[in-house]
């Protein structure tokens, strides 16, 4: 099933999130005034750590400590210096909770042990699970996990169409690190960041079942300037996935698989999408996945937008059913209501030094439309091989401009008219 990121459920989430930070604007317009409210005295100054056992949590992983992180957020974020909330090693059942900012300091989330989500629904009112909202400088790092607890839902619904919680959601984040944490079985995307820039994601494991419905690893919308580097994600869903609105994202060092791979896109389906430019996915393993590397737009696009300067380059394919693929036609459900419409543009897309194997013959696949052609389209070292015995490796290409340069002839299908 190469669906779309659920995307009705996604803008929901998003509207949520917009009107949250609407409501928040002028707490922001107060804190960038020229006297910021003084710190309480216990807290101020640097070096401040907010220990949620110090406060009363329990680390049995059953009893509910909501209210002591919701605690020591509101103590690191009221406190001018920089400030860490500490989650020490063992279980803990917290949330769902929000960490609003503007903080007066910057504010570490230091995670050793196990955030364990309550599988309590109702709870979450329709929200996620940990929400970090309007946070400038924010870090939050160590070697534990969130684990989303999410076998329960995908059994109850395998569609997922309803609104699960996504596990870690940045939202109007400036600045800010996630390292070294693990996201473990999320109820719905592991990592969703929305209007940030800034910000870099190192060093992060996230882990689901290959079958396990829209557990996305890490979607980026509506943000700049994003760096992942480093991680290693399998989930049911797609690695990593970049959506309208991203400019200057780069995807370093990442292994992928099980899932549907790295994607730009769906694009096309709502009326304020924004372009996506300068994305380059570089030194990246694909494993066993639906999909390697991936554009996909639909088939009638509502706004006028384009997807341009993307570059994937040093790709290994492992047994990867589709590891090049452009899809200018999509159109899941049949949902669309015209053919070869599309509103999306896209242009100069570079394929350089992708190898390794196709578990389908079709290894290269651009699938462009009529009325509005691919340009600038290069596959330059592109040598995936079919890894099956019954056929030969092929290049699929439909109305792709471009050209091709030290590529294996089968895959080499763009036209340079
Ligand atoms: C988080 O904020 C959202 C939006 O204001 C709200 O609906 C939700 O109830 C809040 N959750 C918690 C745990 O406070
Ligand atoms: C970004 O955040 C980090 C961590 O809080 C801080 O040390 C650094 O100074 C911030 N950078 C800028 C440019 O504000
Ligand atoms: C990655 O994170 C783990 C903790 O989860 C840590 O032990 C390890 O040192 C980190 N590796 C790097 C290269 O930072
Ligand atoms: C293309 O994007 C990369 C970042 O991914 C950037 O460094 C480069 O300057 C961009 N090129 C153009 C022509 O904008
Ligand atoms: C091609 O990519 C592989 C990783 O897939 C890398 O090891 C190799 O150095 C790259 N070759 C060049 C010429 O950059
Ligand atoms: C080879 O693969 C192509 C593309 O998937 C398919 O159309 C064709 O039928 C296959 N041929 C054989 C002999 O299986």
């Amino acid at each position: 099933m190469a669906l779309c990121n659920d995307a009705t459920w996604l803008v929901f989430i998003l509207v949520a999130m917009c009107a949250v930070s609407g409501a928040k604007r002028p707490v922001a317009k107060e804190s960038a005034g020229p006297a910021p409210a003084p710190a309480p005295e216990e807290a101020s100054g640097d070096g401040g750590t907010f220990d949620i056992t110090k406060l009363g949590a329990a680390s049995d992983g059953k009893t509910d400590c909501s209210k002591e992180l919701e605690e020591a957020w509101k103590s690191a974020c009221g406190a001018a210096g920089q400030h860490t909330v500490v989650i020490p090693k063992g279980e803990f059942l917290c949330g769902p909770v929000n960490f609003s900012g503007p903080c007066e300091g910057d504010v570490t989330i230091q995670i050793d042990g196990t955030l364990l989500a309550t599988n309590d629904l109702p709870k979450y009112g329709g929200g996620s699970w940990i929400n970090i909202l309007k946070v400038d400088n924010l870090v939050i790092t160590g070697s534990g996990t969130l684990d989303g607890q999410g076998s329960n839902v995908w059994t109850k619904d395998p569609q997922a169409k309803a609104g699960y919680p996504n596990t870690l959601v940045l939202d109007y984040v400036k600045n800010g690190s996630v390292s070294g944490i693990t996201l473990l079985n999320s109820k719905f995307f592991h990592m969703n960041i929305y209007m940030s820039s800034d910000v870099k994601i190192d060093n992060v494991t996230i882990t689901a079942p290959g079958d396990s419905p829209n557990t996305d690893g890490i979607h980026i919308g509506d943000s700049s300037n994003i760096h992942v580097t480093g991680a290693t994600i399998g989930t049911g869903d797609d690695c990593i996935s970049i959506g309208g609105g991203s400019a200057s994202i780069t995807v370093t060092g990442v292994t992928c698989g099980p899932g549907q791979g790295i994607s730009v896109g769906c694009l096309g389906r709502y009326k304020d999408e924004k372009d996506v430019s300068d994305v380059t996915v570089k030194d990246c393993v694909l494993r066993s996945s639906t999909n390697g590397v991936r554009i996909k737009t639909y088939v009638d696009a509502v706004k006028s937008i384009t997807a341009s300067n993307l570059t994937f380059e040093n790709i290994k394919m492992e047994d990867v059913a589709n590891p090049i693929i452009i899809d200018q036609n999509y159109c899941p459900e049949k949902i669309c209501t015209a053919k070869s419409k599309s509103a999306v543009t896209v242009k100069d897309i570079i394929f350089r030094n992708i190898t390794g194997t196709s578990s389908t013959p079709e290894a290269v696949s651009l699938l462009c439309s009529e009325k509005q052609p691919c340009s600038g389209v290069e596959l330059i070292d592109v040598n995936v091989e079919y890894s099956g015995k019954n056929n030969k490796t092929m290049g699929v290409c439909t109305n792709a401009k471009g050209i091709a340069k030290d590529t294996l002839q089968a895959l080499a299908c763009v036209s340079d008219v």
